[in-house]
């Protein structure tokens, strides 16, 4: 059985660790963080990913999963090192800072044995591995070792589902004993038919980098699009089912919104934008994905002053501050721009997010918390929906405006439905979005928000924004929006 030591205990490390051991592998996570490892010793998770506490339980409880701070012992001990510690923005630039990953490869070369093989789980531009491979080899001249790119696409808030059915598995190599390696760790994927792309170690990084950005793309795209429905009067929700119909285009990741965020595709597009630039190759689509995105989350405040007017004295909750549902993460979260912006305009601001507490953020300091729902509602001017949580968009319209001040709720994920939402008293606005007509008989007769395979239309899941196929010759209404109340 082979022995696997993982390197950083973070959504990415710590969620592989998990699921290597419940393929049955015999799994070591280090981490440099002692807290951390003393909290993952006695069961405590550190990230809040769903799911991750009972996996992490049951495979430690069948000693198939041990953490500890960085060791020599656990190195020496492993067929294979994952490598999975971060690779954030350097500061002030687009690049991406590999000194952990480096830091990482000089610590663990002294202590390889014969035939360890070091596979980098995390995002690194084109080169790294070739890089790592040198730096370990300039350690152990006579070191019998091999290098290989297996980057990692889980999503967080469903990170082992992502990881145990991945639409891919992408190996970059430059031996056979690599490949070989990752042919036993991936055996039961192979033998269920996922695809495992064997390929270079450059292709293997430029395919990650290529992936986020494309799909950065996709949501800058739908975004702006969204704005030009709202100065054109269209529906970016119909639009988006309806394009996404099309194979070509795909109905997945054209959810419109704040602008995307996470500890990804933000620092991934412009680290990919960065690469070309410096490879003399510019990747001008993606340099404006960077700067779309970064100005639609320096707009949310004007969109917001626009609706309600002076936003002085005003209290606003904001409800949710994670960049997306299911995570506690906020690394470039909407929530970390809007919040200081509103506070600057002088708005009294009153965050509750499931997952997220005052000590997430510095910038999310500008506001007080709430411990529910409720208490962030209750007396508010005015709401502004920015995480698509569930528990809001479950919630019961009539019985927000009862317990708000203010009759504006603003909906940067189209969480809500507008009739139901108009139809209860609110001013509603949502993103790229008109609004059903308002006369109630109307509403009555046309028929209820689109349930394509149960979906509702505008593809917000608990996996996030997937919506599903129609039936083949199935009829979609999509009645007729007229924008009404407040156009952004
Ligand atoms: C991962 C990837 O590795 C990154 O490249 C990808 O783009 C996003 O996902 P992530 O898991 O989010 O990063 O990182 P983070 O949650 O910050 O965890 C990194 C962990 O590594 C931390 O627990 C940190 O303490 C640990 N670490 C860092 C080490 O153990 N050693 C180091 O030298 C540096
Ligand atoms: C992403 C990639 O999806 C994953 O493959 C990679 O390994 C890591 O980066 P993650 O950042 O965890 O995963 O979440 P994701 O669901 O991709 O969302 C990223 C951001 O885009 C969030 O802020 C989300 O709200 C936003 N988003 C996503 C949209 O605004 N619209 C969409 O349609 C989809």
């Amino acid at each position: 059985m082979l022995n696997i030591t993982v390197i950083g205990a973070g959504y990415v490390g710590l969620v592989s660790a998990a699921c290597f051991a419940r393929l049955g592998f015999s799994v070591t996570c280090l981490d440099v963080d002692q807290s951390r490892v003393d909290g993952l010793k006695q069961g405590v998770i550190p990230i809040f990913e769903p799911g991750l506490d009972r996996l992490v339980a049951t495979q430690a409880k069948a000693g198939r999963l041990r953490f500890s701070l960085v060791d020599p012992a656990f190195i020496t001990g492993a067929d294979i090192v994952f490598l999975a510690v971060g690779t954030p923005s350097v500061k002030d630039s687009d690049e991406a800072d590999l000194s952990h990953i480096f830091g990482a490869a000089r610590m663990i070369a002294p202590h390889l044995k014969s035939g360890a093989v070091v596979t980098t789980k995390s995002t690194v531009v084109a080169g790294t591995n070739r890089r790592i491979r040198a730096t370990i080899a300039a350690e152990r001249p006579d070191l019998r070792f091999s290098v290989v790119s297996n980057p990692e696409f889980l999503r967080e808030g469903c990170a082992i589902r992502d990881f145990t059915e991945p639409d891919r598995v992408v190996v970059g190599h430059h031996d056979e004993a690599g490949r070989a390696a990752m042919e036993t760790v991936y055996a039961s994927f192979i033998d269920n038919g996922t695809p495992v792309i064997f390929t270079s170690l450059e292709n293997a990084e430029l395919i990650k980098y290529a992936a986020n950005a494309f799909l950065a793309l996709k949501i800058s795209f739908i975004n702006e699009v969204a704005d030009l429905c709202e100065a054109a009067g269209g529906d970016v929700e119909n639009l988006a089912q309806a394009i996404g119909l099309d194979p070509r285009i795909g109905e997945r990741f054209l959810q419109a919104g704040p602008g995307f965020g996470g500890s990804c595709f933000p620092k991934d597009t412009r680290a990919f934008a960065a690469t070309g630039r410096r490879l003399g190759s510019p990747l001008r689509l993606i340099e404006t994905v960077v700067s779309v995105n970064e100005a639609r989350k320096e707009q949310l405040a004007a969109r917001v002053e626009k609706a309600l007017g002076d936003c002085a004295g005003k209290t606003i909750a904001i409800l949710g501050a994670a960049f997306k549902p299911d995570t506690d993460d906020v690394r470039e979260a909407a929530s970390l721009v809007l919040v200081p912006a509103l506070a600057k305009a002088g708005a009294r601001l009153r965050i509750y997010d499931p997952q997220v507490g005052p000590d997430a953020a510095e910038e999310l300091r500008h506001a007080s918390f709430a411990s529910s729902l409720a208490e962030a509602l209750t007396g508010a001017d005015a709401a502004v929906l920015l995480t698509e949580w569930e528990e809001f968009r479950t919630l019961d319209p009539r019985w927000a405006r009862e317990v708000m001040a203010g009759s504006l709720f603003v909906d940067f994920r189209n969480a809500l439905q507008p009739a139901e939402m108009q139809a209860a008293g609110f001013t509603y606005v949502g993103i790229g979005r008109g609004e059903v007509p308002e006369v109630p008989e109307v509403l009555a007769a046309a028929p209820a928000p689109q349930r394509v395979n149960g979906s509702p239309v505008n593809g917000h899941t608990r996996e996030g924004h997937e919506a599903a196929r129609p039936p083949r010759g199935a009829a979609i209404e999509m009645p007729e929006r007229r924008p009404v109340g407040v156009a952004l």
